[in-house]
């Protein structure tokens, strides 16, 4: 039987210090990438991946984000007497397409800790996907759609995996583990942000998940790791050797929206896909490069 999966977790509640001061009364998430928050694109792969229920976690000051996905009568009403129909269903969005709770954390005590504030919501057996809401996948087939496929291939629990440069493997979450014949990386071991010279591969995880609500339990038994945070990945470990993880290289391209070199290069690579922005912008880069040599 296809296992459906209808529900999603969205952390949004961290503090954004890369990205400070932007990020000082702006929640890093609702920075554009072109004229659309990031956050948004995260929802619209959730929607478009058959997602109809999300819980957005986020956190004092980020209520922007809140009120972002909700219904703006008075700007609607104007664009709809002013006929501008584009722009108004630019401003409604997919977010119709989803119910959309929010939950606060109080404290930012880690990512493991953010998606433990679903617990109540979705059942031990039940498979809910976890997207990151400054991770933005640009891909012909939805990266949360990828891993509700590998799920249902695997049976297991899934994380998105990307291939990283060896001197950035400090940064991340990596695995180790084997590649089974269907292009899934079977898991046995997980390391948060190995120290230099020590990551067993350049596997990293990064923003997509898909979970059974057993994994609640598994958080709320995790000690503080690194950094003092309550840490998703500590979790995954006895996940993997409970019952399995396989981790799936998704097709497309990964941009680190909470990163502010990974933020440029989305809004180049999004605004390059734009028929009135592309031409103009190119020429700005080759003026660049040419006085850039
Ligand atoms: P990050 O490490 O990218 O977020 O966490 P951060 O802590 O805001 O970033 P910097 O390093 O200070 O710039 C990954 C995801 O987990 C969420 C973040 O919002 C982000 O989506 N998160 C992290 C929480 O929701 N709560 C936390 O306590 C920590």
């Amino acid at each position: 039987m296809e296992s459906v999966v209808r529900k999603a977790v969205i952390p949004a509640a961290g503090l954004g210090t890369r990205f400070l001061p932007a990020t000082k009364a702006v929640p890093k998430e609702m920075l554009p990438i072109v004229d659309m928050p990031a956050i948004q694109y995260v929802i619209d792969e959730a929607v478009e991946s058959g997602i109809r229920d999300v819980l957005l976690v986020t956190s004092r000051g980020k209520s922007s984000v809140e009120d972002h996905f909700d219904i703006a009568y008075e700007l609607e009403d104007f664009l709809s007497r002013r006929g501008k129909e584009e722009l108004l269903e630019k401003v409604r969005g997919s977010s119709r397409q989803v119910s959309l709770a929010s939950i606060r954390q109080k404290e930012p005590l880690g990512l493991g800790h953010a998606v433990s504030t679903a617990r109540g919501l979705i059942n031990d057996d039940e498979f809910f996907a976890v997207l990151l809401g400054d991770d933005i996948y640009d891909s012909p087939v939805p990266a949360t759609r990828q891993l509700i496929d590998a799920h249902q291939k695997s049976k297991k629990s899934v994380v998105s995996l990307i291939e990283v440069p060896e001197e950035d493997t400090k940064k991340y979450g990596i695995v180790s583990g084997m590649w089974r014949d269907d292009g899934l990386f079977e898991i046995d071991r997980l390391v948060e942000k190995p120290p230099e010279g020590t990551a067993p591969t350049r596997l990293a995880i990064v923003g997509r998940y898909l979970l059974p609500g057993r994994v609640f339990g598994l958080i709320e038994n995790t000690p503080p790791g690194h950094g003092g945070e309550i840490q998703l990945t500590d979790a995954l470990q006895r996940l993997a050797e409970d019952e399995g993880l396989v981790g799936v290289v998704c097709k497309g391209v990964r941009h680190d929206a909470g990163d502010k070199l990974g933020w440029l290069r989305a809004n180049i690579a999004y605004a390059l896909k734009r028929e009135e922005l592309k031409e103009p912008l190119l020429e700005f880069m080759q003026e660049i490069l040419e006085s850039n040599p």
